[in-house]
């Protein structure tokens, strides 16, 4: 049976997912917005940033949110932002397609992540996905836009967000644009830790 299509973004109070500037990435707001992920065993092992680290319900959905991951779809700025951060294993472990105007051979990481450049749309890369996920889920890793450009398209199952105690004022927003007539949403699950609250919604047609 095919996977389910999903996202998962920490996002701000205030609805934002990211400073509106790159160079801004690294610098206050985004660390405070990922804050809850940091200390996290799973997340530590992943990026090889040694052993150690805190266990518990958070982590557990790091977990769970990567197993449950058979391939990805980002957009073209999420990947050029990672390309500078990611160590050379890089942390998906799975196909990733990059939707993007930019025409590039496939770039493959030890540790099998592979990235696809995809110049053909995004139901063409998420065609791609799923193919590569088989009967895992497929998920929109981000950002903002392409995110939103799934949502709008009527092409997401389901997503979570972890909502962290911080405000932006201004940025990239999530649902900047989102097709409102036409996306409803069911609260599936709510589950606040210490640092965050996890919130999941399915995304039904109105
Ligand atoms: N808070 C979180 O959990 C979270 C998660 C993921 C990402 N982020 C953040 O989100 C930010 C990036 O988001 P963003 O909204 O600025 O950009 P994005 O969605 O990552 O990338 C947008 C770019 O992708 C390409 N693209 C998108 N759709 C396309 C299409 N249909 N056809 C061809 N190309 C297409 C275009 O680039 P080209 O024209 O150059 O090809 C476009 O400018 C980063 O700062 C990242 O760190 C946050």
């Amino acid at each position: 049976m095919a996977g389910k299509v999903f996202f998962s973004v920490s996002m701000s109070l205030d609805g934002f997912i990211a400073p509106e500037s790159s160079e801004e990435l690294m610098k206050r707001q985004w660390m405070e917005l990922q804050r809850w992920v940091f200390p996290l065993r799973f997340f530590r092992e992943n990026l090889k940033l040694g052993g150690g680290g805190e266990e518990g319900r958070d982590n557990d959905i790091v977990r769970e949110t990567f197993e449950r991951t058979g391939a990805s779809v980002m957009g073209k700025r999420m990947f050029d932002a990672g390309e500078q951060m990611w160590p050379e294993e890089a942390p998906f472990h799975t196909p990733v397609f990059v939707v993007t105007h930019t025409k590039r051979d496939p770039w493959e990481r030890p540790g099998g992540t592979a990235f696809h450049f995809v110049n053909d749309g995004i139901e063409s890369a998420l065609d791609q996905a799923r193919e590569a996920a088989g009967d895992r889920d497929v998920r929109i890793a981000g950002g903002g836009a392409t995110i939103l450009e799934y949502v709008n398209a009527g092409l997401v199952d389901e997503f979570t967000i972890a909502l962290s105690p911080v405000l932006f004022g201004s940025g990239i927003r999530l649902f900047e644009g989102v097709d409102a007539g036409r996306v409803a949403l069911e609260q599936i699950r709510a589950e606040p830790t210490q640092r965050v609250t996890h919130l999941t919604y399915a995304v039904r047609e109105r």
